[in-house]
């Protein structure tokens, strides 16, 4: 089986997250291929799934506050955009200022980008799109080349950076208060950073998000066997393997897993590797952290930002942070 670079990439990870003998465990960003990026976006549709329509709440409200603080042109990057289909807040009150808009979604599920770009060409007008199919780093790095290329001025624009859907939960903490430090470290003073913490809540409203009635979790995670079948060569039987997300409360997380429903072995083709599972045994796909507004507080010290503004809805299930760098 011919391995491309990043086939070769999930192929080391999900060897080296599959021998560990301790806790198996796979990187949560291969959850996201095609079908993924499709079932996730079906996840953000469940009555259970609050985050979404929380976050919703909140930029519908305040999404002119939100522009209201930024006084240059703005230009909007948009770091894991899925769908886009939240930032349309951001975009009608931003055009309320300025007659065109830049927006650069990036993603790294190419084709599930490329649709959703060219869905937003079609329907929307003074709004320049341009997909970056990168991961987030590389990606802001590359609507700079792309600003300059169109003789934008750096110093004439802000340029506001949003991260939604609670997506820096699925970074271990000391990795999101890193993430952030390195995003000020590709900006400059006049940027802005906004970022979507889901809050701290009874245990049983925030499992329920995980374990929707229909399923659809339960198959986005599976989904990963899946794909280790078809981009691996392996043979996972997925009946075989069952869907588990619980909170676990001392830290903090959702944690996601695949449990084996029996003792058994599978190959893995392209790695040549065999994997014995115990009955029970567990692979970890995925954390998602909740914060409380001191946790956050305390994640943004030392990042080279400051809290400008905290946006809630009205539960106080959710908050929006607008970050400016200090
Ligand atoms: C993308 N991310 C913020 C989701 C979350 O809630 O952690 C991923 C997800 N996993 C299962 N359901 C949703």
């Amino acid at each position: 089986m011919f391995l491309d670079k990043s086939t070769n990439e999930f192929g080391k990870d999900v060897l080296s997250g599959l021998s560990n003998a301790f806790q198996k465990s796979t990187p949560s960003k291969y959850l996201y291929d095609d079908t993924g990026s499709e079932l996730f976006e079906r996840i953000t549709l469940q009555p259970e799934y609050y985050p979404t329509r929380t976050e919703i709440e909140i930029l519908d409200r305040y999404a002119s506050k939100i522009v209201e603080y930024i006084q240059k042109e703005i230009v909007l990057i948009e770091l894991g955009s899925g769908s886009s289909k939240k930032t349309k807040f951001l975009f009608n009150e931003i055009l309320k200022k300025q007659n065109q808009l830049y927006y650069f979604p990036i993603d790294i599920s190419f084709n599930f980008l490329t649709s959703v770009v060219s869905n937003l060409e079609n329907s929307l007008s003074n709004i320049i799109v341009k997909g970056i199919p990168y991961e987030y780093i590389d990606g802001i790095n590359h609507c700079n080349n792309i600003l300059f290329e169109n003789d934008i001025e750096i110093k004439n624009i802000s340029r506001l950076i949003i991260f939604l859907g609670s997506s820096i939960g699925n970074f271990e903490v000391d990795d999101a208060r890193n993430f952030i430090k390195d995003i000020r470290l590709h900006i400059t003073n006049d940027d802005f950073l906004l970022v979507g913490f889901d809050l701290i809540k009874g245990i049983s409203l925030i499992e329920s998000a995980y374990n929707d009635n229909k399923g659809i979790t339960s198959k986005f995670n599976l989904n990963l066997l899946n794909r280790i079948n078809k981009e691996l060569g392996g043979n996972f039987k997925i009946e075989n393997f069952s869907h588990k997300a619980f909170y676990n409360q001392d830290k903090k997380r959702i944690e996601m897993h695949i449990v084996s429903g029996m003792d058994q072995q599978v190959f893995i083709s392209s790695l040549n590797k065999k994997i014995d599972f115990k009955k029970n045994e567990s692979i970890h796909t995925e954390n998602s952290y909740k914060y409380s507004p001191e946790d956050i507080d305390k994640l943004i010290k030392r990042t080279g930002f400051s809290i400008e503004r905290e946006f809630f809805d009205k539960n106080k299930w959710y908050e929006l942070v607008l970050l400016r760098p200090n």
